[in-house]
């Protein structure tokens, strides 16, 4: 592993998971403690990442799922090189919006790919980095995408059964991998979820 210092938590799930008011208060809380942190987010970032996700999301011609696999990839060398590295040499906590998990349960469980070409592409992609931590918050998808509402990206129109496929993989990294991934149940209380947040980070 090439980390010198800094912890690395990424947060995983289905589209309306609400993990993205969970990473801010867990910053909000790292902040008051007098940490140094790095909110950032897959795909995106800053920069080019940011380019590459309008694309992703947005682009509304044909994209096959090899390629789609290709540019969630190249943001991800992008942002591991360019912004994670350098956070964590800093002495960062960065907490991670999306990362390697996304491809393997989107990609991967949801359009097919096969899962060791795409662990193989992560490990490129991270040079071997790992997240120290790595929360799924877990959600029905009646749920999600109520909460996702009507107007949906091109990701979150890939309708109900592809949404099944990615939660079934999300749970099957969680049990392959359990020192790393944790699984929140995400129908609690935004202060009963942020305890358990908290709680595993402090773990670390
Ligand atoms: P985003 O608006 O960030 O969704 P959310 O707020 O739910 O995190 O959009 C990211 C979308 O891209 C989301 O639908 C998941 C998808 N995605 C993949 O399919 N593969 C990946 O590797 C990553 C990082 C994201």
């Amino acid at each position: 592993m090439n980390k010198d210092k800094g912890l690395f938590i990424t947060f995983e799930g289905a589209d309306g998971c609400g993990k993205t008011t969970q990473i801010e208060l867990l910053n909000k809380y790292f902040l008051s403690k007098g940490y140094q942190t790095l909110l950032t987010r897959e795909p995106g970032g800053k920069g080019l990442g940011e380019k590459l996700r309008e694309i992703l999301l947005n682009y509304d011609g044909e994209v096959s799922a090899n390629c789609e696999s290709f540019l969630f990839l190249a943001d991800r060398a992008q942002h591991i090189d360019c912004i994670i590295k350098p956070a964590l040499k800093e002495g960062k906590i960065v907490l991670c919006d999306r990362h390697t998990d996304s491809t393997v349960a989107y990609q991967g469980y949801g359009r097919g790919i096969d899962l060791d070409k795409i662990n193989y592409l992560n490990k490129l992609a991270t040079s071997g980095l790992k997240p120290d931590l790595t929360i799924i918050f877990d959600i029905d998808i009646e749920t999600s995408m109520k909460r996702v509402g009507k107007e949906k990206d091109r990701m979150e129109s890939a309708g109900n059964e592809f949404f099944n496929k990615v939660r079934y993989g999300y749970l099957e990294i969680a049990k392959q991998e359990p020192n790393r991934v944790k699984v929140i149940n995400s129908a609690d209380t935004i202060e009963n979820i942020h305890k358990q947040v908290v709680e595993l980070a402090e773990k670390l």
